[in-house]
């Protein structure tokens, strides 16, 4: 099944067209890389297919809801069950403990504390961060806590999982690290949709859609 399906998806802010004619199927277990220079419309497409932005032109169908026709709680509650985020500076909130950060999806959308608690327990096992639970974000490393932020990508059980520059932030021991953990997160089942501009992560990706100038330039398969 496609998870998503882009037709002539189009955005524009004032007069920048930052993307046209966007054509685009993801399917179940997909992972895909969005690849191409600054300014190209990476985190633009990325936007939009999260539900951050809307396009202006074309019909988006995420999971078979054509987006456009959906009211802001409809688009939230989609976004919260389905969409797990990775973004390039974590987006960690620096007043929560580990812990609290992970669960924060989960109580947002009304599982009760305990729940939830133990929930994000799991993902930070899960990704061998187990003494850190009770620490605060800025106790930590780049590379732990973006993989704090993977797993409160995770705690849902999302369908998809947008990523977007997760290594930008990193040293490449730690960058090479987070790839690792997408790389296995995709062997296991997941589907990844992963925005770079660093050619060597792009091509770990089974399909690279090149963007050049807000429009799909090539996309092939590894
Ligand atoms: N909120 C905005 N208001 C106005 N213009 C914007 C906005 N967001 C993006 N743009 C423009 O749209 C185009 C695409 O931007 P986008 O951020 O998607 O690029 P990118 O490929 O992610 O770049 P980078 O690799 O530097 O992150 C650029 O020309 C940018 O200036
Ligand atoms: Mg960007």
């Amino acid at each position: 099944m496609s998870l998503i399906k882009l037709e002539a998806i189009g955005k524009s802010y004032g007069d920048t067209q930052a993307l046209q004619c966007i054509d685009v199927n993801i399917e179940t277990n997909e992972y895909v890389s969005i690849f191409g220079p600054s300014g190209c419309g990476k985190s633009t497409l990325l936007s939009i297919l999260g539900l951050v932005e809307q396009s202006c032109q074309g019909r988006y169908l995420l999971l078979d809801h054509d987006v456009t026709t959906l009211s802001a709680d409809q688009l939230a509650i989609l976004r919260r069950r389905h969409l797990g985020f990775i973004f390039q500076n974590f987006n960690l909130i620096d007043h929560l403990n580990n812990i609290d950060n992970i669960a924060l999806p989960l109580i947002f959308d009304g599982m009760p504390h305990q729940q939830a608690q133990h929930q994000a327990q799991e993902a930070l096992n899960s990704l061998n961060l187990v003494q850190h639970g009770t620490k605060y974000p800025w106790q930590l490393s780049g590379g732990q806590q973006q993989r704090i932020a993977i797993a409160r990508a995770l705690v849902n059980n999302p369908d998809i999982l947008l990523v977007d520059e997760p290594t930008g932030n990193l040293d490449s021991r730690a960058g090479d690290q987070v790839m690792e953990i997408l790389d296995e997160l995709h062997r296991q089942g997941s589907t990844i949709v992963l925005v770079t501009h660093d050619e060597k992560y792009a091509s770990r990706a089974l399909r690279q859609i090149v963007l050049k100038d807000g429009q799909v330039s090539s996309a092939c398969y590894a």
